[in-house]
């Protein structure tokens, strides 16, 4: 392969040529800013398969990401990005951190979403940032944000129907953004590690909170799998 340039706990990148890099998922699964960590056979194929999959749903939808092609089964192409290192989140319903850091219940709807920033900063926890924040780091300016949060809104609208025809509700999901000249497009991935995803009726759990509560790696890689099968079927 060609040369790494750039490794994250799930992930590494490749150069590729001048505007393309290519990201490998690896077997890795973590959670607890890394201070949890597993091998889950065959999880950088399912991911990097689940995140074709829905990046293409998002490109037929009018949104733009770093998506290209598959080089390999576990391997994508994608246009290399200058990354911002903030993760996005929204919520549909809350469960997870805003359970935790705010009065609000598990369980309780959002409507509209909530959207949060954090810096991507495992040694301090991920911090949640606000607009002042972002401008001071020199992250993104407000206007960008404005945008970036109506490509959040758009991609939850895809993403729930989507998760809805295959009989489960999409809780939240994060993504990441990078620039490609002056435009700010949808980088990184999606898959069952960055977002959640439940069974609306039995609240059975398909995502990588199965591994953040601590079942086993078998339970984790059926969800995983079960996920990618039905998604297969609908997009
Ligand atoms: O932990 P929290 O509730 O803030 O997570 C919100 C969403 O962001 C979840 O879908 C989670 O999987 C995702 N997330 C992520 N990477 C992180 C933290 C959260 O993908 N470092």
């Amino acid at each position: 392969m060609e040369t790494l340039i750039g490794e994250g706990k799930t992930k590494q990148v490749f150069s590729y040529d001048s505007d393309h890099v290519l990201l490998r998922f690896k077997d890795t699964i973590t959670a607890g800013d890394g201070a949890k960590v597993d091998i889950m056979e065959n999880k950088g194929v399912i991911n990097a398969q689940t995140s074709a999959l829905i990046f293409r749903l998002l490109e037929r939808n009018g949104i733009r990401t770093h998506y290209v092609g598959m080089y390999d089964e576990r391997t994508m192409i994608a246009k290399k990005l200058k990354m911002i290192p903030v993760e996005v989140v929204l919520r549909n319903i809350a469960t997870g951190s805003i359970v935790k850091r705010l009065p609000i219940k598990e369980g309780e709807i959002f409507d509209p979403p909530i959207i949060e920033y954090f810096l991507k900063d495992d040694s301090r926890h991920d911090p949640m940032l606000n607009y002042y924040h972002l401008e001071y780091f020199k992250l993104m300016n407000r206007k960008e944000a404005e945008v970036v949060e109506s490509v959040m809104m758009r991609v939850n609208e895809v993403l729930r129907d989507i998760i809805r025809k295959m009989g489960f509700e999409l809780y939240d999901f994060k993504l990441e953004f990078g620039r490609l000249g002056n435009e700010i497009i949808v980088g990184d991935e999606i898959t069952l590690d960055s977002m959640r995803v439940r069974d609306p009726k039995t609240g059975r759990i398909l995502d990588k909170d199965l591994y953040r509560k601590g079942y086993d790696l078998k339970t984790v890689k059926e969800a995983y799998e079960e996920f990618l099968s039905k998604l297969e079927k609908v997009v």
